[in-house]
């Protein structure tokens, strides 16, 4: 290290107030009155330079060296260099706009000697399509001689967004005096960085109840400073169907709550933008048959006949889980023809998706089988035959899916439901077409069951990644430790998993806060899949929660702030 730098940090920062911190065992950082041999003006700057992942969220997974020297930036004088082809300049180009808002969000006023900083982003592909298969790793280069030279490779512009969003925390604020702060970096370093799983996603539900655009692009601000790549958007449900249909407008002229509580196509495309700067790419789910209601009642009246049954039908109990009720009319040729118009639209939104999520869950058949329309041409009303049915209106569904995509081929996913029993999904559900999304509980084996016959699964364990559990019924709250010590099954099929923030109880006012950090744990789960603990991860998730907060997510808290502060000290003391 410079030691006319080294000098000057410890001199200044010596006469800044209040406490210091210092890195214990190379691993916690702790609060101490000032004293001389101190190391760090605040918790961050001692994060930068203490632990082996320093305050990196989620962990790499490769090989990390990181230096324990700090050099100051200048920012005045950064550099970002793009070495890439096509697409991929603009896209980088955009990446590091947001790199460089993040870097400006802390406010400094640094005028004492400090380097300028080069960033070097190099993609090999020039492809800006996030897909399940693109290859999200990189390497991460610090450098420095008369300058700081920060290289980031990767073989598409995901992974090298991955690689700026790691050299992000790698950078903090360095307080030298009440005036005076200047950012700073590691003198020195190296990553090599990729995912364990494919697929690291979030389920946000804007049906039940409504959100923002804004709040929603805070889940993915989330999202993206924890390396999660999937946002799930279950748009619809039986309470709302806030998605401005282009060819059905009654849809959400029916459906939504308000009419300022929609979607529009710009709204979804905005949003689908944005998230992609970030590393996110956003798959739509259109539940159908059952979780349908709201902005499905118009059809008698368009001469159509019942495009759903049991709307809103009372006493609800007697007609679905949940109120208000509602299924498709699955003998109603009509209901198929609507359904290709909506997926017309869907495709419109994305055309480049290479998943669409048809739902498929909670079929509840004393609603069919209440219904004469339904019954009268069923040859028995045995619960076979319904599945029969339910799994023929899947099939013509998905004839209609593939019709709008000219045969593309595109991977559904579906909910696990009774269509799902390994018993007989091979008879209801091509596995060459469908990904499963498992909901039930750690301990139940249906994952395994369904990977060993060739199913690709997305994992949602219901009893620790469902985040609107704890508030309702007699379900428990899972905290952020539970979220993060989810280990889910391993195996080439397994794609990754998804934590579920379902919508009943949430809206603009506390999404965020109940979403966020525990989302963040899953993230680390996903992204390094760790064979440690939530206690070799809490310094850095304390500090990746203040880090969301940072960057204008609401996150929760997770514990009094003297234990963050003062790390390794409360061991033991919340569950
Ligand atoms: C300062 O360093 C000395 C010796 O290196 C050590 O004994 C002392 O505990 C340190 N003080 C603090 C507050 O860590
Ligand atoms: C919309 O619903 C109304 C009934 O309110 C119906 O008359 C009309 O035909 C529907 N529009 C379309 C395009 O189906
Ligand atoms: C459907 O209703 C009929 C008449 O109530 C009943 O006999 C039958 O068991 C029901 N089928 C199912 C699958 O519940």
């Amino acid at each position: 290290m410079n030691i006319k730098v080294k000098l000057i940090l410890l001199i200044l920062a010596y006469n800044v107030d209040g406490w210091v911190w210092q890195c214990e065992q190379n691993n916690n950082c702790v609060r101490t009155e000032k004293s001389p041999n101190y190391t760090y003006p605040s918790i961050n700057t001692c994060r930068l330079a203490c632990g082996s992942f320093r305050s990196l969220w989620p962990q790499p997974t490769g090989k990390v060296a990181l230096s324990q020297e700090l050099e100051l930036i200048d920012i005045r004088d950064l550099q970002i260099v793009i070495n890439a082809q096509g697409d991929a300049v603009q896209y980088l180009d955009k990446v590091s706009d947001y790199f460089k808002e993040l870097l400006n969000m802390e406010k400094t006023n640094c005028d004492i000697e400090a380097k300028k900083l080069k960033i070097v982003l190099i993609s090999t592909s020039s492809d800006v399509n996030l897909l399940w298969k693109t290859d999200e790793s990189y390497s991460l280069k610090i450098e420095t001689d008369n300058e700081i030279k920060a290289t980031i490779t990767g073989p598409t512009v995901f992974g090298v967004r991955h690689g700026l969003e790691t050299l992000s925390q790698l950078v903090t604020k360095y307080k030298i005096s009440e005036q005076k702060s200047c950012l700073v970096t590691l003198k020195n370093g190296k990553i090599n960085d990729t995912p364990a799983y494919a697929h690291r996603g979030l389920l946000i539900d804007t049906a039940r109840n409504y959100q923002s655009l804004s709040t929603i692009k805070r889940h993915i601000d989330g999202m993206a400073s924890s390396k999660m790549n999937v946002l799930h958007w279950h748009i619809t449900d039986s309470q709302s169907f806030p998605l401005v249909s282009t060819r059905i407008p009654n849809m959400s002229n029916y459906g939504a709550y308000s009419e300022k509580q929609t979607y529009s196509p710009e709204d979804v495309k905005d949003l689908m933008d944005y998230a992609l700067i970030r590393g996110v790419r956003v798959i739509l789910e259109l539940d159908a048959p059952a979780h349908v209601g709201s902005g499905w009642e118009w059809g008698p009246e368009a001469g159509l006949g019942n495009l759903g049954v049991c709307i809103h039908q009372q006493p609800w109990r007697s007609y679905c889980i949940q109120p208000p009720c509602g299924q498709l009319n699955p003998m109603n040729p009509n209901v198929y023809k609507v359904l290709e118009l909506l997926y017309q639209d869907f495709v419109d939104l994305n055309p480049n998706a290479d998943m669409f999520h048809m739902g498929g869950d909670e079929v509840f058949i004393p609603c069919w089988n209440s219904t004469n329309e339904i019954t009268d041409s069923l040859k028995d009303r045995s619960e076979k035959a319904f599945l029969d049915l339910w799994a023929s209106f899947q099939q013509k569904a998905l004839d209609k899916y593939d019709k709008v995509r000219n045969n593309h081929k595109t991977n559904l996913i579906l909910w696990t439901s009774h269509l799902t029993n390994p018993a007989y999904i091979e008879s209801y559900l091509p596995k060459d077409r469908y990904i499963i999304q498992t909901w039930v509980p750690q301990e139940d084996e249906l994952p395994k069951e369904l990977l060993k016959l060739g199913y690709k699964l997305i994992i949602s364990t219901k009893n620790k990644w469902y985040l609107d559990h704890g508030f309702w019924g007699t379900t428990p709250y899972y905290n952020w430790r539970a979220v993060y010590n989810n280990i889910i099954l391993r195996g080439e099929g397994v794609l990754g998993g998804e934590v579920c923030m379902w919508g009943e109880l949430v809206d603009n006012q506390n999404v965020l806060q109940r979403t966020w950090p525990r989302a963040a744990a899953a993230a680390e789960r996903l992204w390094s899949d760790p064979s440690t603990t939530s206690e070799q991860a809490e310094n850095r998730f304390f500090t990746h929660r203040d880090r969301l907060l940072f960057r204008g997510i609401n996150a929760e808290a997770v514990v009094p702030k003297w234990c963050s502060q003062n790390e390794g000290k409360c061991n033991s003391y919340l569950p």
